[in-house]
């Protein structure tokens, strides 16, 4: 609510003059990167911009985009700044343990002869998309039989991606891991949590903007039976997060699954194909 107030109160005194300096600026962050940050939340948008006016001492938004066009190296900083990754492993629990209990197995069974196809959408730096495959190669092991698995992780900010690639993590990424898991599944080594090679094979990571209403061409499939996009819509403007969350529910199998973030709301309209499947979560099953 706090930061509801602030977001007005920063509106209300951005005049008219700031907020054209600020499209120009989007308008040229586009060019350069694709993506189109106009669809975000300005409020958020500006405020993470401050934070670089501040770090590079440049005092408007103007002769931020001409320092923009004279250094290159700043659009990485800009797309840092603007692009939230927090995240760790297993982050909120009971969403795992719905996947633990409820979806992995039902999705094994009702999809026995398939390859499952899971896809993490805004995955920062490959927690949720490792946390996911912990809990595959947890079941995979213990079946008679071989599931095959696909999972993939997407995100616009390439850096986390290259992070994700290298699974190498801070101890407080893996506070939520569970000890068992953390014996099994790490290695231990200069002060990171290093991910072993039967969990880091079962990822892909891709480039891939969720605003652009498709999927991952690395992911080859055009539909998932089970995609998780947790706290990515909540930095998005209404009318695009309604045209996201359209698309991504279109891309889900029947009787696949679809995870969003705790803050994230469903829309009404699409409650007639969707079930909620516990509460307390945003656990969602096609009907
Ligand atoms: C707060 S993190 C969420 C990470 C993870 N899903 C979780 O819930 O822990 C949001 C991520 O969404 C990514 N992101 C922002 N806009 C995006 C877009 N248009 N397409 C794909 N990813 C996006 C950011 O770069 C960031 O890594």
């Amino acid at each position: 609510m706090a930061g509801v107030i602030i977001d007005r109160v920063y509106m209300s005194t951005m005049d008219a003059n700031n907020k054209e300096e600020l499209y120009s600026l989007l308008e040229y962050v586009k060019e350069l990167s694709a993506v189109d940050f106009a669809v975000y939340r300005q409020t958020t948008i500006g405020r993470r911009l401050e934070t670089r006016l501040m770090r590079t001492g440049i005092p408007d938004y103007a002769s931020y985009l001409d320092y923009l066009k004279g250094n290159p190296g700043e659009l990485y900083a800009l797309m840092d700044a603007i692009t939230i990754k927090v995240s760790c492993f297993f982050r909120n629990p009971f969403v795992f343990e719905a996947l633990r209990e409820i979806v992995i197995p039902e999705l094994l069974d009702t999809f026995k002869n398939d390859t499952l196809r899971i896809w993490c959408a805004g995955c920062a730096k490959g927690e949720e998309a490792y946390s996911v495959a912990i809990l595959f190669k947890e079941i995979i092991d213990k079946e008679a039989f071989s599931p095959k698995v696909f999972i993939i992780g997407t995100d616009i900010d390439r850096a986390a991606l290259e992070d994700a690639k290298k699974a190498a993590y801070k101890a407080d990424s893996v506070l939520e891991v569970k000890k068992y898991y953390l014996d099994r599944y790490f290695d231990v080594k200069d002060g990171f949590y290093h991910l072993k090679e039967e969990i880091t094979s079962l990822v892909t990571f891709a480039y891939h903007d969720v605003t652009t209403l498709t999927t991952p061409k690395e992911g080859v499939f055009s539909d998932y039976h089970l995609i998780l996009c947790r706290n990515v819509l909540i930095y998005f403007e209404k009318e695009i997060c309604r045209k996201v969350l359209n698309s991504l529910s279109g891309f889900i199998l029947k009787n696949g699954y679809l995870v969003l973030g705790e803050a994230e709301t469903f829309m009404p309209q699409l409650t007639k194909d969707y079930e909620g499947i516990m509460r307390g979560t945003k656990v969602f099953k096609r009907k």
